[in-house]
């Protein structure tokens, strides 16, 4: 018996050493924390459970038959985060560079597929040379198995991807389905094509960092939520975030005890927005002041900054938060923002979670470009976003609501459950000055008519009380109370039931 426990030991060890202490120092020295160092960050203390820690590859071709390393490059099982079940794997970039043979993708599968059985998130860990180059296709059928387990996963659990190192080729495809991408900075990248092939092809001449590093997929593609200065930055903050989800689409989400009382008045709300309807203010102000403790968590804060999407707390449990950004574009909606706001919007309604939507939008931002990248079909998805999800949406009007942008914000004709405004909000077409010109266009060369036209359209269209006496708006409500009015629209609308007709599945304008 004492030799098997030991033989088990020395197993063990074995595995636990991944490549060896000379790769384990050359990761260091990248700044780069190893696979199970990452591991022990992410989840609590002692609450790792390991899987398939044995499992060696299966190829006999190029030598390798004679380098073999237990557990072949991903460290996988499952473990809590303040309590809470989790799946996790992690990427052993020590082990052949952490590439990706059949066994390896074998162990990624399995607790995937356990992640869907009892129901909770699968946090991913990449840091990889991407295809096992001596396994070949059975390397590609391992991820075409992930991929394929992403798609079945998408809407049933959350599924949160860190990246850690690199992510280049076909490999980025199963971060891509998941529902939220974390990098790293200086030591993360994804791309389709590295910088070589790009050079070769399209004589470019571009660095991994600036093709695919973490500053450019959270500031230029959308690629990414957050990047991170490092992988400790990046592994609390996933278990900070991990803390807003819900375990599967069968649950709740999580709810948190707070001393902020739900009827919280905030004044200075009430001078939030500046006499001039042209100038800016932060709708960042106005959700810190709504939201339990002030505590949001944004995602993409650095792109399309003209919406703002995340997620916060109210009476403890979570709410997804999506504002037009009044400083950002005069927060009209353009294709990035349009698309970055519906994907945040189908996770929440994938995930029961209620969306709390701040609108101060002049309309779509007009322009070719816009026009030729097909603002039309973007600005689609966020409105088919909106008004297929069934969980409660609270809209508040805060200033401005044109045109068709004013339909697709959560509007109540979208289903919105409650829908507020508050007394400075304009419900129109368009703008004062934009609407006098057209449609009083024959007094256009008498600055003195067109002044009092304005005005007069101003007082009859640019306020809430059109919009409130249809019932589009249930309430005009006073701004230093918005907090105690979305608290109570959630609490009234908590036991929600709405269901959308039988389909195979609805045909997004992708
Ligand atoms: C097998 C690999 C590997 C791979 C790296 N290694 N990538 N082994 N398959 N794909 C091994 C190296 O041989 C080396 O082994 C160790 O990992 C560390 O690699 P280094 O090159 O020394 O590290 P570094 O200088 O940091 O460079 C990392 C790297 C580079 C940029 C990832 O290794 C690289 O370019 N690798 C090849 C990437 C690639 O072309 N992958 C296939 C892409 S196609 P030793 O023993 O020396 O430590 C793809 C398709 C997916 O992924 C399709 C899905 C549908």
């Amino acid at each position: 018996m004492q030799h098997i426990l030991a033989e088990l030991e020395e197993k063990r060890a074995a595995a636990r050493l991944g490549g060896g202490k000379k790769r384990i120092d050359a990761q260091h020295a990248k700044g780069k924390l190893t696979a199970r160092e990452r591991l022990e960050i992410l989840l609590d203390p002692g609450s790792f459970e390991e899987y398939d820690m044995f499992v060696e590859h299966r190829c006999l071709d190029f030598g390798m038959e004679k380098q073999k390393v237990p557990g072949d490059g991903v460290v996988s099982g499952w473990g809590t985060i303040n309590g809470r079940l989790v799946f996790v794997f992690s990427q052993d970039f020590t082990v052949f560079g952490g590439a990706l043979s059949e066994a390896h993708a074998e162990k990624i599968c399995k607790v995937m597929d356990q992640a869907m059985k009892v129901g909770a998130p699968v946090i991913g860990l990449n840091d990889s040379g991407g295809a096992r180059i001596q396994e070949g296709v059975a390397s590609l059928a391992g991820y075409a198995e992930v991929f394929q387990r992403n798609v079945m996963a998408s809407g049933v659990v959350p599924q949160i991807s860190c990246i850690m190192g690199p992510c280049a080729g076909g490999a980025v495809y199963s971060p891509a389905m998941t529902d939220f991408i974390f990098m790293v900075k200086d030591s993360s990248y994804m791309f389709v094509t590295g910088p070589e092939v790009v050079k070769t092809v399209t004589h470019e001449e571009v660095s991994a960092e600036q093709l695919g590093g973490a500053v450019t997929h959270s500031t230029k593609s959308g690629v990414s939520d957050l990047a991170f200065e490092n992988d400790v930055d990046a592994l609390l903050q996933l278990r900070r975030f991990f803390d807003f989800l819900p375990a599967s689409n069968r649950e709740k989400p999580p709810v948190r005890p707070t001393d902020d009382p739900a009827d919280r008045a905030e004044p200075s709300l009430d001078t939030l927005i500046p006499a001039n309807p042209n100038k800016p203010y932060d709708i960042k102000e106005l959700i810190a002041k709504v939201v339990d403790e002030g505590d949001f968590f944004e995602l993409q804060p650095s792109y399309a900054a003209n919406i703002v999407t995340g997620f916060a707390r109210m009476e403890g449990a979570t709410v997804g938060i999506v504002a037009n950004q009044p400083m950002v574009l005069a927060g009209c909606l353009d294709i990035s923002s349009s698309r970055k706001a519906a994907r945040f919007v189908r996770f929440c309604d994938a995930f029961n979670i209620p969306i709390v939507t701040f609108v101060d939008v002049p309309g779509f931002l007009p322009g070719t470009a816009q026009e030729y990248g097909a603002i039309i079909k973007h600005g689609a998805k966020l409105l088919y976003a909106y008004a297929e999800a069934t969980v409660p949406k609270v809209t508040v009007i805060t200033r401005k609501a044109y045109g068709g942008a004013y339909d697709v914000m959560s509007s109540k004709h979208l289903r919105g459950d409650v829908n507020y405004a508050w007394p400075q909000a304009e419900i129109a077409v368009m703008g004062p000055k934009g609407a006098v010109e057209i449609i009083f266009r024959d007094d256009r060369g008498d600055p003195q008519k067109i002044e009092a036209r304005t005005e007069e359209y101003r007082r009859k269209f640019a306020n809430p009380f059109v919009a409130g006496h249809r019932g589009f708006i249930d309430d005009v409500i006073m701004p230093h109370n918005t907090r105690n009015r979305i608290c109570r629209a959630l609490a009234m609308l908590k036991e929600k039931k709405l269901a959308n007709p039988w389909k195979k599945h609805g045909n997004i304008p992708l």
